[in-house]
């Protein structure tokens, strides 16, 4: 993998940011951001101004051409259909197919791809479908070169912070 510069990141499924206010804290910055919500991206370009613009293609359409490289790669992918309080029609359902969109970004950029990546979303996804659909996404992931591993997060633990 070719390296990009320090402490860059992609940020797909970008809603109104709230991956980037932490990862900011951290010190990454976010140099690409794509959603296809209006609401949201006039959200996220309200809170953090327009650079970068957040992109507004469907994750299936993206062109990788307009990705840049950088070290992580963010995607905090659709849940509706993951969920428990949904109809848990898993990774192929309408909304949380979007994955496999993002897997093939990756699969796309090649030697650009980031040697970092984070998947964020319910912890849904490690049951639905009875496991099967945790256990056909994270050997994708492995197939593009990464060690992965599932863990859950108490969001309870985190400080409550607010977007003006
Ligand atoms: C779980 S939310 C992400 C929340 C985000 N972390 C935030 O801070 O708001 C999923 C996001 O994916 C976007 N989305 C859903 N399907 C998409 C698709 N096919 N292509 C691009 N974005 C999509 C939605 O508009 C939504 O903002």
């Amino acid at each position: 993998m070719l390296m990009p510069p320090a402490l860059t990141v992609a940020e797909y499924f970008a809603g109104i940011g709230l991956m980037r206010l932490g990862l900011e804290e951290a010190g990454w910055t976010t140099v690409f951001a794509n959603d296809l919500d209006a609401k949201k991206r006039e959200r996220y370009e309200h809170h953090f101004g327009c650079s970068p613009a957040v992109t507004p293609d469907d994750i299936h359409l993206l062109d990788v051409k307009h990705v840049p490289s950088t070290i992580l790669a963010t995607a905090s992918f659709p849940c509706n259909d993951l969920s428990l309080a949904g109809a848990r029609r898993g990774l192929s359902g309408e909304h949380s197919s979007a994955f496999w969109g993002f897997i093939r970004i990756l699969e796309e950029m090649g030697a650009r791809r980031p040697p970092l990546i984070l998947l964020e979303n319910v912890t849904g996804l490690l049951t639905s479908n009875d496991g099967a659909d945790s256990r056909e996404a994270l050997p994708a992931v492995n197939r593009l070169g990464y060690n992965v591993d599932a863990f859950i997060m108490d969001a309870t633990r985190f400080r409550l912070f607010s977007l003006s």
